[in-house]
């Protein structure tokens, strides 16, 4: 593409100290591999720390796959977006459907998140995607477009050029199968035309079973800024491979 694209890494509940050692050490080896490429790795928290220290000096970015919705206080096991900030935390999802789906996030928690990534100079990367019976009923349009205006009409108009959007559709996430390029183009069409007629431009990433044989005709959709990567995030080479081909 023209414009530089990004690829986040989300190692969900996975991952050790080893393996920030060894992944760190083999990204940091290869930067030709990516460069010109933003490249986000987003660990669990407990490993944010160690891979802080690894990336430190690099290119690599710190991510996060979550955020409080508070910002301090009496809310135990909570990780606030100042915590996260102050460990060199530049960016965080929020809303990914595994959590939408089994830690009850709503509409209003999510916005309430994506306020507080923004309050501290965090970037959000907020989740929207369809369930397979949504997209049966042809409604993957309408469902991403309510996930999206809602947070948008609650962290109002001003910060409205502050998010990036990540689509993934539920049903390939994790299903070794990617919603096809035509299905991709459609509702990435659809989500910047609505933006456009709120005058705001937003970098869409696609989330659902990349991995390094797809990547290439994906991230090279002109709606496409970038990719949100699962499955092919927890081994190196086939990471970088993927960045390469991005
Ligand atoms: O955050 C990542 C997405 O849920 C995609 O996961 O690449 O394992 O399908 P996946």
């Amino acid at each position: 593409g023209v414009k530089s694209k990004i690829v986040i890494g989300n190692w969900k509940m996975n991952g050790s100290a080893e393996l920030v050692e060894s992944f760190t050490r083999t990204m940091l080896d290869n930067q030709a591999a990516y460069a010109g490429i933003r490249v986000v790795l987003c660990p669990p928290f407990t490993l944010l720390q160690a891979m802080a220290d690894a990336l430190e000096g690099g290119p690599i970015l710190l991510g996060a796959q979550n955020v409080s919705e508070f910002e301090q206080g009496a809310h135990t096991g909570e990780i606030s977006a100042p915590m996260l900030a102050s460990m060199g935390t530049k960016m965080v999802i929020i809303g990914h459907s595994e959590r939408r789906a089994s830690r009850g996030e709503n509409d209003r928690i999510i916005a309430a998140k994506v306020k507080q990534a923004l309050s501290v100079g965090m970037l959000p990367v907020l989740c929207v995607g369809e369930t397979a019976e949504e997209k049966a009923r042809g409604d993957s349009g309408a469902v991403v477009w309510q996930q999206l205006s809602v947070v948008l009409h609650a962290i109002g108009s001003e910060l409205f050029g502050q998010l990036i959007v990540a689509y993934e559709p539920i049903w390939a996430i994790g299903s070794g199968s990617t919603a096809s390029t035509d299905d991709i183009l459609t509702i990435t069409t659809a989500i910047h035309a609505k933006l456009a007629q709120l005058g705001i431009q937003l970098p869409l990433l696609y989330g659902g079973s990349v991995n390094a044989g797809n990547a290439a005709q994906i991230s090279s959709l002109p709606t496409i800024s970038g990719l949100l990567v699962g499955g092919a995030s927890l081994q190196a080479g086939q990471f970088l491979l993927l960045c390469s081909n991005t």
